[in-house]
């Protein structure tokens, strides 16, 4: 058979080879902790479900959806960014409901870029960042993010080659992997960066709501001239443990949804409207549940911060998302010190060398592991360490 040769250049996604090596250990009997991957232990909360459960019985809910979105859901969506961000979104015109977070990451890359195009990509970074740019053709300019100035993309040494050539920019705090926030005028500059030099902004706000430490993380679009040039991603899989329900959406500029919006009515029929009308439920209700989930991840950073240090690791405290960001002791690569903690303590972790080259020297570890199970992943890793 003979495919495409867009996929020459697309390794498998980060996570399938670290999902190959669990299912072999476990296949041999090995207990195996992951702090792998981000995907809540926790179900999703009873009060969704039910919801859902109406929902799925109302027969007004089984034809095509439209793709821009039901008007529940815009509303809602609407009201959520006034109440919690300040920020004004027309329902009509700034909204479309996506199939998660990523669907949307990866389609807007063919809304946005063709072949021979440049995509400023944050390094390390959520993989679908690259991943999508590459399958459109684009070229990807790496911006590094370094602890020295706190996990943001230094946006004066971008060249004025490659500034002039970007179309897009992605970027996302609370972040993933490094765990950083914004706590300065940084998307400021970003709205600045992004007018002189005609890109537009993909911001990825997936981890908004997962915030400790007394920290609120702010919207991009709320910063003065934002929509002017870019659109923000929410996602419902981490503040409320629903990875498996494929539920988000984008708000922001009207002519970058638009042309997403016909990508996708290309590409899928929208999304299920009992799901969408859940999804208005649960931006409309007492979100209580994300304030226990912050406080169950914050007690797990603090479980594991403690006990890595003991062991000599420098172990920042994050005070957004759900992954912790750390340097690989002396003497290891990434990969090499996964290898090691998978080996010796049967634990999965993520090498930053997976987010991008910038990556290399650093582990990720997902807080998404009961508590109990954290504990004796880290006491397997304290002893591997030490032997
Ligand atoms: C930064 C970031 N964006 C988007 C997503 C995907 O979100 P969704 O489940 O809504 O597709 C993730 C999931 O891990 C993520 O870490």
């Amino acid at each position: 058979m003979r495919f495409s040769t867009r996929m020459d250049n697309l390794a498998p996604y980060l996570f399938a080879e670290a999902e190959r090596k669990i299912a072999e250990k476990r296949a041999a009997g090995i207990d195996v902790i992951s702090l792998g991957i981000g995907d809540p232990d926790i179900p999703t909360p009873k009060y969704i479900v039910e919801e859902m459960q109406r929902q799925i019985a109302d027969a007004g809910n089984h034809r095509y959806p439209s793709n821009w979105g039901h008007p529940d859901y815009a509303a809602a969506a609407a009201s959520f960014y006034k109440r919690r961000f300040g920020v004004d979104i027309d329902p009509k015109r700034e909204f479309m409901a996506l199939l998660g977070a990523k669907e949307g990451l990866a389609h807007i890359c063919f809304a946005m870029l063709d072949p021979g195009d440049l995509a400023l990509v944050p390094d390390p970074g959520y993989p679908v960042y690259a991943g999508g740019s590459i399958l459109a053709g684009s070229d990807v300019r790496y911006l590094p993010l370094r602890p020295e100035t706190g996990f943001l993309p230094d946006l004066d040494a971008v060249s004025e080659e490659d500034a002039r050539r970007a179309k897009v920019l992605f970027i996302g705090y609370p972040n993933n992997p490094t765990g950083a926030v914004v706590e300065d005028d940084f998307f400021a500059r970003v709205v600045a960066f992004a007018k002189k030099y005609d890109i537009a902004v993909i911001h990825d706000n997936a981890y908004s709501e997962l915030t400790y430490d007394g920290y609120v993380a702010p919207s991009f679009l709320a910063t003065p001239g934002a929509k002017d040039v870019g659109v923000e991603f929410f996602s419902f899989s981490k503040p409320f443990n629903m990875t498996g329900w494929r539920t988000g959406f984008a708000v922001g500029n009207h002519e970058v949804l638009e042309h997403l919006w016909r990508l996708k009515t290309n590409m899928d029929s929208g999304m299920f409207d009992a799901l969408q009308k859940t999804s208005a439920f649960i931006l409309d209700s007492p979100w209580d549940f994300v304030h226990e989930m912050c406080g169950v991840y914050a007690r797990r950073r603090d479980l594991l911060s403690e006990a890595l240090t003991s062991v000599g690791m420098k172990v920042p405290k994050i005070k957004g998302t759900i992954y912790m960001w750390i340097p690989v002791p002396e003497g290891y690569t990434s990969g090499g010190f996964c290898e090691h903690v998978l080996e010796q303590a049967a634990v999965v972790i993520t090498p930053g060398r997976g987010y991008g080259p910038a990556g290399e020297g650093f582990v990720r570890l997902s807080l998404t592991t009961p508590d109990d199970r954290i504990a004796e992943a880290v006491d397997r890793i304290e002893r591997s360490l030490r032997i």
